[in-house]
């Protein structure tokens, strides 16, 4: 006979996102795809961080109204650094996804995860329309050559 799974709640307050965020670092930090983003290139303060990034999914999922906005600016100077690809992007949302449903089911808990989607498909979008030519690392000359125009 199955044991039956004890049923999940739903992202009730501002500590269940918090409990959702620090699950989701927790992962996310030792992660073999995405993990140097975080500890080599941003060394994140993970206690700066937490509280911010609760805020933001606290506005979002039960409408706190605590986040300032401006949340693609860190990923563009982050970019800059160590291009963020759209493989990337997918596994924060398998990451993500994965934590939200380990933790939670219900209304918000989807919620998270499609709001989720929508952001990263966003960031990645700007991140590929910002993205400068690759400068060549030795100051290797390119030019272009094609026949001459009739
Ligand atoms: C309860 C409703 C919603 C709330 C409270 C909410 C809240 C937010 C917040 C706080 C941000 C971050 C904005 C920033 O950093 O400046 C954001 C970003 C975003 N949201 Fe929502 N959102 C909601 C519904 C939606 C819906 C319905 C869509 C699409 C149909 C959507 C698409 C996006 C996208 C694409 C971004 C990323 C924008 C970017 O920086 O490129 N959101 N949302
Ligand atoms: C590969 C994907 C991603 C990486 C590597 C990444 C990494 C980071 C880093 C390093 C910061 C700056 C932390 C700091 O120094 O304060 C940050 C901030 C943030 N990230 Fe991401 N991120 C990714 C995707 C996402 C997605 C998909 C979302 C939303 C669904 C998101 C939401 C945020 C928010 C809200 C902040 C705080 C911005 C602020 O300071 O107001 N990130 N992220």
């Amino acid at each position: 006979m199955t044991v039956p799974e004890p049923a999940r709640p739903d992202i009730r307050d501002r500590d269940d996102v918090e409990r959702l965020v620090r699950a989701f670092y927790e992962r996310a930090l030792v992660d073999p795809v995405i993990g140097f983003l975080f500890v080599d290139v941003a060394r994140l303060d993970l206690d700066a961080h937490v509280p911010v990034i609760t805020s933001f999914w606290a506005t979002i999922l039960l409408g706190e109204g605590s986040y300032r906005g401006g949340a693609f600016r860190p990923h563009a100077a982050l970019n800059a650094q160590a291009r963020l690809r759209p493989g990337h992007f997918a596994r924060w949302l398998l990451l993500w996804r994965a934590t939200v449903d380990e933790l939670f089911a219900g209304p918000r808990a989807e919620q998270a995860k499609h709001h989720a989607e929508r952001v990263a498909r966003a960031f990645d979008g700007r991140l590929r329309g910002i993205e400068p030519p690759l400068e060549p690392a030795t100051g290797l000359q390119i030019s272009l050559h094609r026949p001459p125009r009739d």
